[in-house]
Parts: C-alpha cells; sequence; structure tokens
C-alpha cells in the first residue's frame, strides 16, 4: 500500500510537471485528488490494515495528497504569471515609436489679411468694432446720407428682408452705431471688420457675400492729409516698403470729397504689367472726408468735428497679395488651396 501511494505521488507531480495549461492542471487535480481518484480507493483499503499500520499509512496518504496539492498551487501559480507575462509582452507599448502625425489645418486667407489689417490698425490706436449683419435701413443707407429713393443706392444692390430690415450692404453702418455711442463727443477710432451682403451674380470678380473692414478717425482739426498718411502707411505695410499711393475723385453719399485709392503696382513696381491691367497701378479701397450730414444725423457738431472714413474688401486684397485669380476659391473650402496658406 505503501509502495502504490508513492507510485501514485510520481505520477501525479510528474504530470504536475509536463502539464502547460491550468486545465490540463485542473484535470490531475479532479483525476488524483477526487472522491473517486485513487488515493480514496487506496485509503478505502485500509480496514484491512491492522491497528499499528492504519494511523501510519493515514498519515502517508495526508502527506501524499498534500504534496500533490501544494504540487497544483505552485504550478497554478507559475503558469498564471507567465500568462500574465506573456499578455505584458505582446500588448506592450513602445513609447519610442513615432506618432501618428496630427493633421494641421491653415488659417483662411481672409482671416490672414483681416488679422494683418487689425493689427495694423490697432498699432496705430485704432480699437475694433462690430455690428448686426440683419440691419435697418436707417443705419445701411439713410444715416449715411442716402434717403430713400435716392439713386445711389443703386450703387449696392440689396437683399432686402422687410421693407426696413436687410442684409448690410456695407460695413459703414457700424460707423453710424459707433458715432451715435459717442454722443456728439470726439475723438472716435476704429475699425470695423464685417461680413456684407449684395445682389451680385457670382463669378470669378463678384460674391453676394463678402468681409470688408471699415476705417472711421472723427476728431477736431482732422483733415485729408491725415487720411493720406494713414492709406499710405496702410498701402507700404500690405503691399511693401516702396508702394506709392494714388487719390482719384469719386463718389459715395456719405464722404465728401471722395477718393478712389490706387496702390503703385507691387509685381512691375509701376511700370505696367498683367497684375496692373499695364497700368502701373491697382485700386484697393474707396475713401473720403466725412460728410457733415452724416456727423449732424449722428449727433456730432460739423463745425467742431471733422473725420474721414475708408473702406476695402478683405477678399480684394488677398487676391492681390497671394496671386488668387478667383473669387470664389475662398468660399468652396477646397483643401488644396487651403493648405497653401500653411505658416511656418
Ligand atoms: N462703404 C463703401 C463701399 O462699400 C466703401 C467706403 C467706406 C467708401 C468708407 C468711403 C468711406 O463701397
Amino acid at each position: 500500500m505503501k509502495e502504490e501511494l508513492k507510485q501514485l505521488e510520481k505520477e501525479a507531480l510528474d504530470k504536475i510537471t509536463s502539464a502547460d495549461s491550468l486545465k490540463e492542471v485542473n484535470e490531475v487535480r479532479v483525476a488524483y485528488l477526487g472522491k473517486k481518484g485513487p488515493i480514496t480507493e487506496v485509503l478505502r483499503g485500509m480496514g484491512k490494515l491492522s491497528a499499528e499500520e492504519r494511523p501510519v499509512m493515514g498519515a502517508l496518504a495526508n502527506e501524499v495528497r498534500e504534496s500533490i496539492a501544494s504540487a497544483i498551487s505552485e504550478k497554478n501559480e507559475a503558469l498564471e504569471q507567465a500568462e500574465i507575462a506573456k499578455k505584458l509582452e505582446e500588448q506592450a507599448i513602445d513609447v519610442t515609436l513615432p506618432g501618428s502625425p496630427v493633421k494641421l489645418g491653415a488659417r483662411h486667407p481672409l482671416t490672414i489679411v483681416t488679422e494683418e489689417l487689425e493689427d495694423l490698425f490697432i498699432s496705430m490706436g485704432y480699437t475694433v468694432e462690430e455690428g448686426p449683419e440683419v440691419e435697418t435701413d436707417y443705419y445701411n443707407f439713410e444715416a449715411l446720407n442716402l434717403p430713400k429713393e435716392h439713386p445711389a443706392r443703386d450703387m449696392q444692390d440689396s437683399f432686402y428682408i422687410t421693407a426696413d430690415t436687410l442684409l448690410r450692404t456695407q460695413t459703414s453702418p457700424i460707423q453710424v452705431r459707433t458715432l451715435e455711442k459717442h454722443k456728439g463727443k470726439g475723438p472716435v477710432k476704429i475699425i470695423c471688420p464685417g461680413k456684407v451682403y449684395r445682389r451680385d451674380n457670382d463669378d470669378a470678380t463678384h460674391s453676394h457675400q463678402f468681409n470688408q473692414i471699415e476705417g472711421l478717425v472723427v476728431d477736431k482739426n482732422i483733415s485729408m492729409s491725415d487720411l493720406k498718411g494713414t492709406l499710405e502707411l496702410f498701402a507700404k505695410k500690405m503691399f511693401g516698403e516702396d508702394r506709392e499711393i494714388r487719390l482719384r475723385p469719386s463718389f459715395f453719399p456719405f464722404t465728401e470729397p471722395s477718393v478712389e485709392v490706387d496702390v503703385s503696382c507691387f509685381k512691375c513696381g509701376g511700370k505696367g504689367c498683367s497684375v496692373c491691367k499695364q497700368t502701373g497701378w491697382i485700386e484697393v479701397l474707396g475713401a473720403g472726408m466725412v460728410h457733415p450730414n452724416v456727423l449732424e444725423m449722428s449727433g456730432f457738431d460739423s463745425n467742431e468735428y471733422q473725420g474721414f472714413a475708408f473702406g476695402m474688401g478683405q477678399e480684394r486684397i488677398a487676391m492681390l497679395k497671394y496671386g488668387i485669380d478667383d473669387i470664389r476659391h475662398f468660399y468652396t473650402n477646397d483643401i488644396r488651396f487651403l493648405s497653401q496658406f500653411k505658416q511656418a
């Protein structure tokens, strides 16, 4: 019986040693330690033993059971550790691998131009004002010296919402709103960027929605030379230090006198080329001295205060600066177009 038990122990321990899964180990446990296992079987035969042999055999049987049980738990432990080690290895993250690149967008060219203009004018002491895109007829036209039925209203075909409200056709209504806020007291020194809307058919140079930036300075002793100096600085900063400007008489109902402002061609330096259509000059904005009627209607004494105003389109500036030949590129979000404006 003793040999039998020893033999069983050896067998079981061998099987445990050679098992390589938790499942196999468990099979050994069931086979050798279970109620129907061979050890139990051997112990059943204890009845035949003498009274002296019985406790000795019982102790031996327990030893064998314990030895098998502890071999099982050691083996289980080892297998579990191996399993964990394997998982760790399989799921290991190589932190030295390069990451997948995050695709960075580019700023929109209109944003670049708008921010450049804002930076320039802010550096000259201007503040930025905004106004509503759905505007009243009063602010968009009447208070800008364009009474109802004034023929100059046709210069800007409008999207009317009601008889009295429309999508603003220009950023000039922000001039009026700001002047009203100042209650007849200068100085006023603002730029107003924003979207404007006109009933135009879209083509390479027209869009029913575009962007403008307005400038307004109102104070005592403001003259046309202040306007000219400001525009000269603008031309040099936006188009290059060698640029010159040229003022041509023009008409806007809210300025008198009014001018169209040309910048000497940045491509050919004024000799004449395709960009400036052989003239040496490129038209970039409209400007003028604020009409006394506009000042008076917004509560300023036009004997005491004068002002100048200018307005330009960011699309036009961007098209000139970046050589863009179709205004529709700004609005169609073609990634091939937009990604060209990535900045270092
Ligand atoms: N608002 C004018 C336009 O849209 C531009 C302008 C602004 C002209 C200010 C003169 C002074 O055409």
